[in-house]
C-alpha cells in the first residue's frame, strides 16, 4: 500500500477498505494531465520563489521521466498506489529523492483531481468534435449527391410528403451542428482553473493562480476556492451534451435500421458494417446500428448517476466525487466509438433510389399538392382539402395513385381539375416546388449547402487556430 498520508493514524487500513477507497483503477487515465497540472505548479512555485529554479527542473526532469517510462512501458502503473497522484509522487521521489517531496507544497488533492479531470474533459470534448466534424462532412457529401434522391417524409410513421434524401440527411446535420456548438458552449463555462484551491481554502503560500491559470491554457483562475473544489457542472454539461449526441445517433439509428428492413428497402447497409445470424443463413443483421441505438442508454445512465451523486453533497469536496470517473470514462469512450463506426457504417450504405422514389410515388404524398392545386383554382383550402379527402377515398377503392386516374375520374370529384394537375402532382413538382428556406427544393436546399459549408470552413479554422 502506497499513500500519501499516515501521518496521524496508529494502524494500517483494513485491506478491503484499502481496496474499496483507492482509484487507481481508473484514474491511472490522468497521468498525462496529472504531470501537465504538476509541471504548471511547480514552475510557479519557482517563479514566486517558493522552490528554487534548479528544485524546480529537478522536478520536472523526473515527471517527464515517469511520462516518457510509464508511455514506453519500462514503468508499470500498479494497483498498490491508493491513486495516479500517490503514483506519480511516489515514483517522483524515488527517482529524484527528497526533493520530490516539495511537489505537492501548497496543492491539495482536491484541487489536484479537479484540475485532471477538467484537463482530461477538455480533450476528450476535443476530441469529440473532431468525430462530430467527420460526420459532419460526410453528411455534407451526402446532401451534394442526393439532392434529388427522392423519397417520402414522415409523420406519425405515415407517408406524408415527398421529400429528398439530401432533406433528410440534412435534418441531421442541423442535429450534429447543435452538437458541435453546444460542446463549445460547455468549454467556454469550464475553462477556468482550479488549480490553487487547495483542500478548499485556498493556501497561505503566495500563490500565483494566474500564471498556473495560463500555462494550462485556462482563461483564468476559478474565482472561489470550495466552488473549485466541489464543482462538477461542467461534467454534468459534458454528460448532458453526450446524451444529446446519443440520442441523435439512436435516432439516426433506428431510420438505418427501417430503411435496411426487406419491408423498406430504402438501403442496404455494407457487408462490412452487417453480421450474421448463427442459426439463419439469410440473414444480415444491422448489429452496429443497434447496438450505437443501445448504448444510448448508458450514456444517459451516467449523467444521471452523477446529478444524483451530486444532490445533496455539502461544500466542499467530498469522497462521493470520485464517483464521477468511471461513468464519465465510459460515457466518453462509448460516444467517441459510437461517433466512429456510425461515420464509417453511414460512408458505405448503399441507397435504393428506385425504392425510395416508387415509395414516395405511393401512399398519397402529393395529396396535399393536390389540394393546393385546387386552392390555385380558387378553391378555398379547407373545402380543397375536403374534396382530396374524397379522391383519395375514391384512389383507394380502384387501386390508383392520383396521377393514374384519368381526368373524366378526376373532374367527378371537382370540375377544377385540368389536365396540368398531372404535371402539379408529379413527384418532382412537389419537391421541387418547395422552395421557402429549409424545404427540400433543390435551389432551398442548396442555398442551406452554402451556409453549411461556411459552417464546415469555420470549424475547420477554429481547429487550426488551436
Ligand atoms: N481519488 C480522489 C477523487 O477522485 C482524489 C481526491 C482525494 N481527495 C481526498 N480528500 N481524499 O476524488
Amino acid at each position: 500500500m502506497a499513500q500519501l498520508w499516515g501521518g496521524r493514524f496508529t494502524k494500517q487500513t483494513d485491506d478491503l477498505v484499502y481496496q474499496f477507497n483507492a482509484s487507481i483503477s481508473f484514474d491511472k487515465r490522468f497521468l498525462k494531465q496529472d504531470i501537465t497540472g504538476s509541471i504548471a505548479h511547480v514552475t510557479m512555485l519557482s517563479d514566486v520563489g517558493i522552490i528554487t529554479e534548479d528544485e524546480k527542473n529537478k522536478i520536472i526532469d523526473g515527471l517527464n521521466g515517469i511520462l516518457e517510462d510509464t508511455l514506453n512501458g519500462k514503468l508499470v502503473i500498479t494497483e498498490t498506489y491508493e491513486d495516479i497522484h500517490s503514483f506519480v509522487e511516489a515514483n517522483l521521489i524515488e527517482r529524484i529523492g527528497d526533493v520530490g517531496k516539495k511537489l505537492h507544497t501548497g496543492r491539495s488533492r482536491n484541487d489536484q483531481v479537479a484540475l485532471d479531470m477538467k484537463l482530461y474533459v477538455r480533450d476528450a470534448l476535443s476530441e469529440v468534435q473532431d468525430r462530430l466534424k467527420a460526420l459532419l462532412h460526410t453528411l455534407d457529401d451526402m446532401m451534394h449527391d442526393h439532392l434529388q434522391t427522392y423519397m417520402p417524409g414522415f409523420t406519425h410513421l405515415q407517408k406524408a410528403q415527398p421529400i429528398t434524401l439530401a432533406h433528410h440527411l440534412g435534418a441531421y446535420f442541423e442535429m450534429f451542428k447543435r452538437d458541435y456548438t453546444r460542446l463549445d458552449d460547455v468549454y467556454e463555462r469550464m475553462n477556468y482553473c482550479p488549480l490553487g484551491a487547495g483542500a478548499l481554502a485556498g493556501t497561505t503560500y503566495p500563490l500565483d493562480r494566474d500564471e498556473t491559470a495560463r500555462l494550462l491554457d485556462f482563461y483564468g483562475p476559478t474565482l472561489n476556492s470550495i466552488d473549485s473544489v466541489s464543482d462538477r457542472d461542467y461534467l454534468i454539461e459534458f454528460l448532458s451534451a453526450l446524451s444529446m449526441i446519443m440520442m441523435h445517433l439512436s435516432r439516426f439509428c433506428e431510420e438505418i435500421i427501417l430503411w435496411n428492413s426487406n419491408e423498406y428497402a430504402f438501403i442496404e447497409i455494407d457487408d462490412t458494417y452487417s453480421t450474421g445470424s448463427s442459426i439463419m443463413p439469410q440473414k444480415k443483421n444491422p448489429d452496429i446500428a443497434e447496438l450505437t441505438r443501445g448504448k444510448c442508454g448508458r450514456v444517459y445512465a451516467a449523467l444521471h448517476a452523477l446529478l444524483v451523486t451530486m444532490k445533496g453533497l455539502p461544500l466542499a469536496y467530498n469522497k462521493d466525487m470520485q464517483e464521477d470517473k468511471e461513468l464519465s470514462f465510459d460515457a466518453i469512450d462509448t460516444v467517441t466509438d459510437c461517433l466512429q463506426l456510425f461515420n464509417g457504417m453511414l460512408k458505405t450504405i448503399t441507397f435504393h433510389k428506385d425504392v425510395m422514389a416508387a415509395s414516395a410515388m405511393n401512399g398519397f404524398t402529393n395529396a396535399t399538392d393536390a389540394a393546393d392545386y385546387l386552392v390555385g383554382r380558387g378553391i378555398p383550402f379547407r373545402d380543397a382539402h375536403a374534396l382530396i379527402g374524397r379522391l383519395v377515398l375514391y384512389c383507394i377503392e380502384v387501386h390508383k395513385n392520383i396521377e393514374q386516374l384519368t381526368l373524366d375520374e378526376l373532374q367527378k370529384i371537382s370540375p377544377a381539375f385540368a389536365d396540368d394537375i398531372y404535371e402539379a402532382v408529379s413527384l418532382k413538382t412537389c419537391v421541387e416546388k418547395r422552395l421557402t428556406v429549409g424545404a427540400p427544393g433543390e435551389e432551398a436546399m442548396r442555398e442551406v449547402l452554402k451556409i453549411n459549408k461556411a459552417f464546415l470552413d469555420m470549424i475547420e479554422e477554429e481547429k487550426e487556430d488551436e
